[in-house]
C-alpha cells in the first residue's frame, strides 16, 4: 500500500507515522506537511530514512492532485488545530481546514483514491456537566469556535463528496489526545513544561471543564481499524471513556511531578469555552471490534511527563514563543 499522510510532522500525524512503521513496515509512507509553527521534522526522527517527506501546503491544489495520484490511500491529519489561535486569527483555519480539505477531496475524486478524514468531537459543540448524554454519530453538529466550525465544515464537504461523487471516504471524530510530541501550546504539555520551568500551571476559568482524554496511540490504532475495516461513507467516533475535568488533570500533573497539587493559577477563561465533551464509541467497538489499550489515564500521563522530561530538545525551541503568544493575547 502507498499511503499519503497529511500533517505527518504534527502531533497525531507523527505518532501515526511511527506506529505505522512498527505495525506495517511494508506500507510505503509519504508525509505531506507545510511545517507550520506546529510541525517539525524533529517529530519524524528515527523514521526519516524509511519515509518520503514532502514539504508543501494542502492549499496548493496542483501539488495535492499530483501527490494523491501517486498513492492508494490518503489519511488527512493536516489542520490548524488550536482553539486559542483560531480566536485570535481565524483565516488560516478557513484556508487549511476548509480549502485544504476541498483540494484533497477533489484529488481523491479525480484519482479514485481511498480517503480517511481525521476530525474532532468539537464539531458537536458541548454538553452540560450534569447531562448524562454523550456524543454519538447522530448528534447534530453545533460547533462553538472558528477551529471547530472549520472542522465541521470540512466533515460536511467529505459527506457531500461521498454522496454526490461516490468518493470512497470515512470520517472519524476523536476526543482530546495526549501523549508524546504534542505542541507546548496545548493544555497538558503546556502545564508539564511550565512545571519543568518553575512556572505555575494556568487553568482557564473555574477549571471544571471536562475533556474526554485518549492516548494518541489509541486514536491511531482506531484510525488503522477504520482504514482496514470501516464502511465507506460512515462516521466513527473515537474515545476511550476518559472524562476528567481540567482541575483534576492539573492536580495530577503537579502531584506526578512532585509539586503541591494546589500550586497553580486560575486565569481568565477562553471566550466561548466548551464545557464538556464526552464520546460514545459503541459503533467503533461493536461494528469494527476496536478497543483502547491505555485504560489508565494516570499511568499514560506519567509516561507523558517522563517523555517531556527526557525530550527537552524537542519542545524547548517552541516554549518561549508559545508563552509569548499567550502573554500578548491578554488573558490566556
Ligand atoms: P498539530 O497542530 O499538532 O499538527 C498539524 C500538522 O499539520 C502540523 O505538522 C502542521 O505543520 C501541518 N499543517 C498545518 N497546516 C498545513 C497546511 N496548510 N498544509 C500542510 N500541512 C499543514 O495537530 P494535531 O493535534 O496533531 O491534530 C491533527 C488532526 O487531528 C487535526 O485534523 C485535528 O483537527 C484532529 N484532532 C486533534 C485532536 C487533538 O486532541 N489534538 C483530537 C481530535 C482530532
Ligand atoms: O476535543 C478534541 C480537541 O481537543 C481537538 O480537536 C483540538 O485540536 C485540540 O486542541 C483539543 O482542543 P481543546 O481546546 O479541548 O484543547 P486544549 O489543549 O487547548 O485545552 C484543553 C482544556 O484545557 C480546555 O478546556 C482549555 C483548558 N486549558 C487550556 C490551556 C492551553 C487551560 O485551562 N489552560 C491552558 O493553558
Amino acid at each position: 500500500m502507498r499511503l499519503l499522510v497529511t500533517g505527518g510532522a504534527g502531533f497525531i500525524g507523527s505518532n501515526f507515522v511511527h506506529l505505522t512503521r512498527q505495525m506495517f513496515p511494508e506500507v510505503r509512507l509519504t508525509v505531506l506537511d507545510a511545517l507550520t509553527y506546529a510541525g517539525t521534522l524533529r517529530s519524524l526522527q528515527g523514521v526519516e530514512d524509511d519515509i518520503r517527506f514532502v514539504k508543501g501546503d494542502i492549499a496548493d491544489r496542483e501539488l495535492v492532485n499530483r501527490l494523491v495520484g501517486e498513492h492508494d490511500v490518503v489519511v488527512h491529519f493536516a489542520a490548524e488545530s488550536h482553539n486559542d489561535n483560531s480566536l485570535r486569527e481565524p483565516w488560516p483555519f478557513v484556508a487549511t481546514n476548509i480549502v485544504g480539505t476541498f483540494n484533497l477531496l477533489e484529488a481523491v475524486r479525480d484519482h479514485d483514491v481511498r480517503y480517511h478524514h481525521i476530525s474532532t468531537d468539537e464539531v458537536y459543540g458541548d454538553l452540560e456537566l450534569d447531562d448524562p448524554a454523550r456524543f454519538t454519530e447522530t448528534t447534530a453538529y453545533n460547533p462553538s469556535s472558528p477551529y471547530s466550525s472549520t472542522k465541521g465544515a470540512s466533515d460536511l464537504l467529505v459527506r457531500a463528496w461521498v454522496r454526490s461523487f461516490g468518493v470512497r471516504a470515512t470520517i472519524s471524530n476523536c476526543s482530546n489526545n495526549y501523549g508524546p510530541r504534542q505542541h507546548v501550546e496545548k493544555f497538558i504539555p503546556r502545564q508539564i513544561t511550565n512545571v519543568i520551568d518553575g512556572q505555575r500551571p494556568k487553568l482557564y476559568g473555574d477549571g471544571l471543564n471536562v475533556r474526554d482524554w485518549i492516548h494518541v496511540d489509541d486514536h491511531n490504532s482506531a484510525v488503522w481499524t477504520i482504514i482496514e475495516r470501516g464502511q465507506i461513507g460512515q462516521t466513527y467516533l473515537i474515545g476511550a471513556d476518559g472524562e476528567k475535568n481540567n482541575l483534576d488533570v492539573v492536580r495530577l500533573i503537579l502531584a506526578g511531578m512532585g509539586k503541591d497539587p494546589q500550586d497553580f493559577d486560575h486565569v481568565v477563561d477562553r471566550p466561548g469555552h466548551d464545557r464538556r465533551y464526552a464520546i460514545d464509541s459503541t459503533r467503533l467497538r461493536t461494528e469494527l471490534g476496536w478497543r483502547p489499550q491505555y485504560s489508565d489515564f494516570e499511568s499514560g500521563l506519567a509516561a507523558t511527563i517522563d517523555w517531556y522530561r527526557s525530550n527537552e530538545a524537542w519542545w524547548r525551541p517552541e516554549k518561549d514563543a508559545t508563552e509569548y503568544r499567550y502573554a500578548t493575547a491578554g488573558a490566556i
